[in-house]
């Protein structure tokens, strides 16, 4: 067993108190390899935001479990020394593991480092939701470390389970399954999905708004109740465009619009989860190096360029849609 204080991570209960009062919500970005770790520790410390690395069960599948907890610990100590070179504050890093599917692994998780987890529930019936849930947290608890919970289903592919429609978090059952299972953050669905094809819409029309509504009516029954918001990527068009310039073959992909994250940013939402963009980022750019450079092959010159526009990507969400930033 190692405690995640002594990896340097922190638990997301300080992260969310700022957060919340602050009328902002912290980066919660996924990786996989080294050039996304690097892009989001830059980015993070140049803006100075927190953030949440999430590592996924693909993730774990693709770069072993054990791997990447090393990684994280690697990037709390690059994050240190990029700090100190640029006469920056150290940042709050959380690591934290993102739609845990099993008691076995959240403890395996929390044993091994990770400062946080989530326990998705969300597609099992109530109380077993709340059985399973509850299990993590009182596991969790006794080391500090904070749990996320979920309700309702977000359309698209929750890890292994797809389902093609939303079922919208009923307000009637926040206040019941937070007091219940004693989480620490509750993912709602309002409407967001996961992956590049959020919504089907007819060409030329808006995808539909976010249920603000639904997450007015949340927010009335937890008050100060720290809330997630997942497949939250909002499918930037400029990369859709330049990989279908470039070759690729992305039709009608369409995500949630900035605006409406930012304006959730500022409500009880404290966690904004993103991925999809940084896989479209890297993927366009590395498309567009290899159209231009046909005769290339070291993966530096190509993954490089990719690296540099996450930062930028990235950077930019903190600044404007998550509102994260505190650039000195
Ligand atoms: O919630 C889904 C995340 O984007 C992770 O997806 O399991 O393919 O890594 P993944
Ligand atoms: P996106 O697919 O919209 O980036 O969502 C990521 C996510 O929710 C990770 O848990
Ligand atoms: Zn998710």
């Amino acid at each position: 067993m190692v405690h995640y204080s002594e990896l340097g991570f922190v638990n997301t209960k300080d992260m969310f108190k700022k957060a919340f009062e602050g009328g902002y919500a912290v980066p919660a970005y996924n990786f996989n390899n080294m050039e996304q770790l690097q892009a989001i520790i830059t980015a993070c410390v140049n803006t100075q935001s927190p953030v949440i690395l999430q590592v996924s069960k693909g993730a774990r599948n693709y770069a072993n479990q054990t791997l990447l907890r090393w990684m994280g610990q690697g990037a709390v100590e690059f994050a240190k020394e990029l700090a100190a070179s640029k006469n920056l504050k150290e940042i709050p890093i959380c690591l934290h593991l993102d739609h845990g599917d099993s008691f076995e692994l959240c403890k395996s998780c929390i044993d091994f480092g990770f400062s946080s987890v989530m326990i998705d529930g969300s597609h099992l019936p109530y109380e077993e939701n709340v059985a399973i849930t509850k299990q993590v947290v009182d596991y969790a608890h006794k080391y500090d470390v904070s749990v996320e919970g979920e309700l309702g289903v977000l359309a698209g592919i929750e890890e292994d389970v797809s389902s093609d429609r939303h079922i919208y978090t009923n307000p009637d059952d926040v206040e019941d399954f937070v007091k219940k299972t004693g989480v620490d953050s509750l993912a709602i669905a309002i409407g967001t999905s996961h992956g590049a094809y959020k919504f089907k819409v007819e060409k030329g029309k808006e995808p539909p708004p976010l249920r603000f509504d639904i997450l007015e009516e949340i927010e009335k029954r937890i008050p100060g109740f720290p809330i997630v918001l997942h497949g939250a990527s909002s499918v930037l068009k400029e990369y859709v465009d330049m990989i279908n310039a470039y070759g690729g073959k992305l039709e009608d992909a369409i995500g949630v619009s900035e605006d409406q994250l930012r304006k959730a940013a500022k409500s009880a939402v404290c966690k904004i989860n993103i991925d999809t963009d940084g896989r479209l980022v890297m993927t366009a750019k590395i498309r567009e190096f290899f159209a231009k450079n046909p005769s290339e092959f070291d993966p530096r010159k190509y993954l490089g360029p990719a690296r540099d526009e996450l930062i930028k990507m990235y950077e930019r969400k903190n600044k404007e849609v998550l509102g994260s930033a505190f650039e000195v």
